[in-house]
C-alpha cells in the first residue's frame, strides 16, 4: 500500500545517510521505505505496544529487512543507547506522549542531529515544551490529508538559523515569537504565547493557499466552539479569548491574502 503524504513528507526529511529510529512504529511501514532508500545505516522501529509490535517484527520478516531493521519493543527512546542513531522520528501520536518520551528520553535526545515530530494534536503545547526544554525549531512544514497536519523539526541546543531558540521563560518565547510575527506580517493585535504558538507554522509557510486553508480550519474550529458554548456568565472569559484569537487570524488573513477569507 502506498505511503500516506504525511509519512512520506515525513522520510522525505530524514537525511539518508544517517541513522535513524521510528517510535511508534505500529506496522514498520516507515522503517520499511527508509531501508528502501539505503539499507546501509541503522534503522530502528520502537513499538510499545504487543500486537503492532509483532506486526512489525513479521513485516520487516517479509520485507527480507532482518538485516537491515531491527524492530525493539520498549516505551519511546527508553531502550536506545545515546549515539546509536542520529535521527528520531515521532510521529502520529499527541503531543504529551511526545513531550514524555522526550522527557525520559534526554540523555538520547541530547546526541540527536535532528528530530522530526509528527504531533496529532496540540502541537502548540509541543511547541512550548520544545523550546523551553533546550531544543531550537529548524523547520515546519503543513501537510493535508483530510486535515492540516503539522511537521516540526528540532535539534537539542541553540542553533542559528533557526525559525525559533530555546527560550528560559515563557515571557522569552513570547517577545521572540512577537517579533517574528511583527516582522513577518506587521500584526497589530496582542495575541497569548498559545496562539502565537498555534499560528507558528505561518512564519515558514510560502503558499498561500497551504496558509490560507490552515487559517480557514483553525477558524471553523473556533466558529465550531463558539456555536456551542452557552452565552452565561460562566462562558464570558473563554468566549472572548477565542473571539480574540479569531480577531488575529482576521488580521492576518488580510496581511497574507490581501483580503479577508469569511
Ligand atoms: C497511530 S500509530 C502511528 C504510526 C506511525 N508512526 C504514523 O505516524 O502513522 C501510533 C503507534 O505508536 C505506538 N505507541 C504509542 N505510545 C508509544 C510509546 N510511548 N512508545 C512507542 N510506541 C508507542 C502505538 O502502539 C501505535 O502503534
Amino acid at each position: 500500500m502506498p505511503l500516506s503524504e504525511r509519512l512520506n513528507t515525513i522520510i522525505s526529511l530524514v537525511p539518508l545517510e544517517l541513522g535513524v529510529v521510528d517510535v511508534g512504529t505500529d506496522h514498520a511501514a516507515v522503517p520499511i521505505e527508509l531501508a528502501h532508500l539505503n539499507q546501509h545505516r541503522t534503522i530502528i522501529g520502537v513499538e510499545y505496544n504487543d500486537r503492532p509490535y509483532y506486526q512489525a517484527v513479521q513485516k520487516i520478516a517479509k520485507a527480507q529487512l532482518t538485516d537491515v531493521v531491527e524492530i525493539r519493543k520498549g516505551y519511546g527512546i527508553d531502550c536506545l543507547a545515546p549515539g546509536e542513531v542520529e535521527v528520531a522520528i515521532i510521529a502520529g501520536l499527541g503531543s504529551s506522549t511526545i513531550e514524555e518520551i522526550l522527557r525520559r528520553g534526554k540523555q538520547v535526545t541530547k546526541k540527536l542531529v535532528k528530530l522530526i515530530l509528527g504531533p496529532m494534536d496540540y502541537p502548540h503545547q509541543l511547541r512550548r515544551y520544545l523550546l523551553l526544554n533546550g531544543f531550537s525549531i529548524t523547520q515546519e512544514l503543513l501537510v493535508h490529508e483530510f486535515r492540516w497536519y503539522e511537521i516540526i523539526t528540532a535539534v537539542p541546543g541553540a542553533q542559528s538559523g533557526a525559525i525559533l531558540q530555546p527560550g528560559a521563560t515563557d515571557a522569552d518565547l513570547k517577545e521572540q515569537l512577537e517579533n517574528l510575527f511583527n516582522k513577518a506580517f506587521g500584526v497589530s493585535k496582542e495575541a497569548s504565547l498559545l496562539t502565537l504558538l498555534e499560528l507558528t507554522p505561518l512564519l515558514s509557510c510560502e503558499d498561500i493557499e497551504q496558509a490560507a486553508g490552515f487559517l480557514q480550519e483553525k477558524k471553523d474550529g473556533i466558529n465550531r466552539i463558539l456555536n456551542k458554548m452557552p452565552e452565561n456568565v460562566k462562558t464570558v472569559q473563554r468566549r472572548q479569548a477565542l473571539e480574540e484569537k479569531l480577531q488575529i487570524i482576521w488580521e492576518l488573513e488580510e496581511k497574507l491574502c490581501g483580503s479577508k477569507i469569511l
